[in-house]
């Protein structure tokens, strides 16, 4: 297992396959799920020589917190599809590698014991419930047990129409649920995952709502699944403490742009006020490389930790991150560059061959 590519091609052969489908995956034609990954393929390197690369130090911060490398995990639901140790393994494996881990709303483990398991800074997805007694609930947990940052998913107001999911009818096998809900789906129904969680979360959640949810924790809010530069504006005016690049892996609005081409207005239009952090198809160092020049602060990854655990729980998501990041530390070093300070847009030109 050298690559992230291994690790998807021994994936492939152990998880069942409509679980396979559900993670691999995304919305309609899934032309932004290829979009994502090609995106990085239309930017060359420009290295700089002769400059002294015997140490390189990847260490960020990330809302205040320390972390090793800007490197983080996306959230991610169902960890139990892969592996029986599910959040917990990874949230393990994020912290051994001195790695941001984002829990989901839908974790099938519990967010408490998605803690205990923790060695490193954890911050909680949300979705907002129609029900916002559920949402509210959720919160104060997860500020109780010392989560960092609330991450609102803001691309999901209705499910992305995935076609592998709807034509597998794809529902959690029976025994997995969302462990922070015990009603879910635990009411009986069998029915297509989609439509049994579009039944809880509320697609009139806005702009104004912010106010709600600010009022209900001290935690720092971040938002995923911005796209413009004018909703980044707004943000940024909010007092939103970052924000998330995202089109959810392509498993939302397929002809989206790509998280990486929105990338620059986002950064620009935000104008240092908030932290940009970007996902979607980063499977090489080198890919994390191009969004930290332009701009983004840390990359999130989705997919491949899911292959990792798929193919050795813990063990297998610390290593698919421990090779990212040293893909990432070679590719700085030959590009000149000694720490995270030094990489701006100047690494990158356009390619002349495109994809
Ligand atoms: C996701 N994503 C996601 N996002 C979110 O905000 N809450 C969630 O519960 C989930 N669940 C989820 C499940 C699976 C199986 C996948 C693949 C993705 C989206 C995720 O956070 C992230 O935006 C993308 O996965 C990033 O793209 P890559 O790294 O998978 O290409």
């Amino acid at each position: 297992m050298v690559t992230l590519d291994d690790y998807y091609t021994a994936a492939r052969s152990l998880v069942e396959p409509a679980a396979w489908d559900y993670i691999d995956g995304g919305s309609g034609d899934e032309t932004t799920l290829r979009e994502n990954l090609a995106g990085y393929r239309r930017y060359r390197l420009r290295p700089r020589v002769l400059v002294d690369v015997s140490r390189c130090d990847m260490r960020t911060t990330l809302l205040g917190s320390p972390v090793a490398l800007p490197i983080a995990v996306a959230p991610t639901g169902f960890h139990g599809l892969v592996t029986s140790e599910a959040e917990s393994a990874c949230a393990r494996a994020a912290g051994e590698v001195g790695a941001l881990m984002v829990v989901s709303t839908f974790a099938t483990t519990r967010l408490e014991d998605v803690a205990r398991a923790a060695r490193g800074p954890l911050w909680m997805q949300l979705y907002v419930f129609r029900d916002r007694t559920v949402s509210e609930d959720l919160v104060k947990r997860a500020e109780a047990v010392g989560y960092r940052a609330l991450v609102v998913t803001v691309d999901a107001p209705v499910r992305g129409r995935r076609v592998r999911d709807l034509r597998n009818a794809f529902a959690l096998p029976p025994g997995l649920a969302p462990a922070n809900f015990p009603d879910i789906p635990a009411d009986g129904s069998s029915a297509e995952l989609a439509a049994q969680l579009a039944r809880h979360i509320d697609p009139a959640f806005s702009w104004d709502d912010l106010a709600w949810l600010r009022s209900l924790t001290r935690l720092p809010i971040v938002l995923k699944g911005v796209l413009t530069a004018e909703d980044a504006a707004h943000a940024a005016e909010l007092g939103v403490a970052a924000i998330v690049v995202s089109n959810h892996g392509g498993r939302q609005l397929d002809g989206s742009v790509t998280a990486l081409d929105a990338l620059p207005e986002v950064v620009s239009a935000v104008a240092g006020r908030c932290e940009v952090l970007v996902d979607g198809g980063v499977r090489r160092g080198s890919d994390a490389l191009v969004a930290l020049a332009l701009g983004a602060r840390a990359v999130l990854v989705g997919r491949p930790v899911l292959w990792g655990m798929a193919v050795s729980a813990a063990e297998g998501a610390r290593d698919v991150l421990s090779i990212l990041g040293a893909e990432l530390e070679t590719a700085m070093a030959l590009c000149g560059r000694t720490d995270l300070a030094s990489v701006d847009a100047s690494l990158l030109r356009p390619a002349s061959h495109r994809p």
